[in-house]
């Protein structure tokens, strides 16, 4: 764990040489929101391959940067490409930007993602604001030795996003459209699209939009005490919902389509927090 520590604290000297004021927000750019990385003024753009331990993202189509920068002259950091569980990382790996982010002192996590719809009101395009999220399927990204360092061992999940964010989403979409979702984001760890069975069970658990990311990083962000907000575009129904096969080229074009609104939500809220 010491280990795990120095490697991080060698991460956050290396950011904070190239980085003089850091910004206390980050965003994570999923799937569908790549291009608010051009809207960004004022940029220094870090690699991944270029920060000294931190992981490098595989995924096609996938970028792999750390931008730093002004969206709305707001400073933003924003995390172009992702770490997924069904790469190959370990969730420590998976997680290791959120914990660095907290280094810096940043202090709100804007978390994106594409997923596929399992509510049967939702239609493929739509908007959710994420209000609370389901990872029975999943180990915890915090089993291990506790990091003291960020948080307490046993942490209340009642707001892991933040309330107050929620209602502040709300009017953010609403300036952008008016039948956007709230919901229920259930973790389930891929590469596989879920089973028409898993999606059955996942619906009656309560869920109401199932993906492979965003779970780990609310529970490390939530853990030391950075404040989340989560946005999903729901790019798919999910399986056995509709007829419809599902494809990644598929959950991309809708991601695209849907793209110019996500956009606008991101950047109506941060104006308001
Ligand atoms: N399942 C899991 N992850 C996803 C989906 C889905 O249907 N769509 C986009 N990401």
């Amino acid at each position: 764990m010491n280990n795990y520590m120095e490697k991080m604290k060698k991460t956050e000297k290396f950011i904070r040489e190239k980085i003089t004021n850091i910004p206390k927000i980050a965003i994570i750019l999923g799937s569908g929101l790549g291009s608010l990385a051009d809207e960004i003024e004022n940029k220094t753009i870090l690699e991944y391959k270029d920060i000294p331990n931190f992981p490098i993202s595989t995924v096609a189509g996938h970028k792999g940067e750390l931008i730093f920068g002004t969206l709305e002259n707001i400073p933003i950091i924003a995390m172009n490409g992702r770490f997924h569980y069904y790469e190959g990382y370990d969730l420590k790996e998976t997680t290791y930007p959120i914990r660095i982010f907290k280094l810096l002192g940043v202090e709100t996590l804007i978390l994106t993602n594409a997923a596929g719809g399992i509510n049967e009101t939702f239609k493929k395009g739509d908007l959710m604001i994420i209000t609370d999220q389901l990872s029975f399927f999943a180990e915890s990204v915090l089993r291990g030795p506790n990091m003291d360092e960020f948080g307490e061992r046993f942490i209340d999940m009642s707001s892991a996003y933040d309330k107050e964010y929620i209602e502040k989403l709300k009017e953010a979409m609403m300036e952008v459209k008016d039948d956007y979702q709230t919901g229920v984001y259930a973790y389930m760890k891929g590469p596989t699209y879920e089973t028409p069975a898993e999606i059955r069970a996942l619906r009656t658990l309560g869920a109401d939009a199932v993906g492979m990311s965003t779970v780990p990083e609310a529970v490390v962000a939530h853990h030391s005490g950075i404040k989340c907000a989560g946005i999903t575009c729901i790019t798919n129904m999910a399986a056995g919902v509709t007829n419809e096969i599902l494809t990644h080229e598929d959950v991309k074009e809708t991601a695209l389509k849907a793209e110019d609104n996500f956009k606008k939500v991101v950047k109506n809220f941060i104006k308001k927090i």
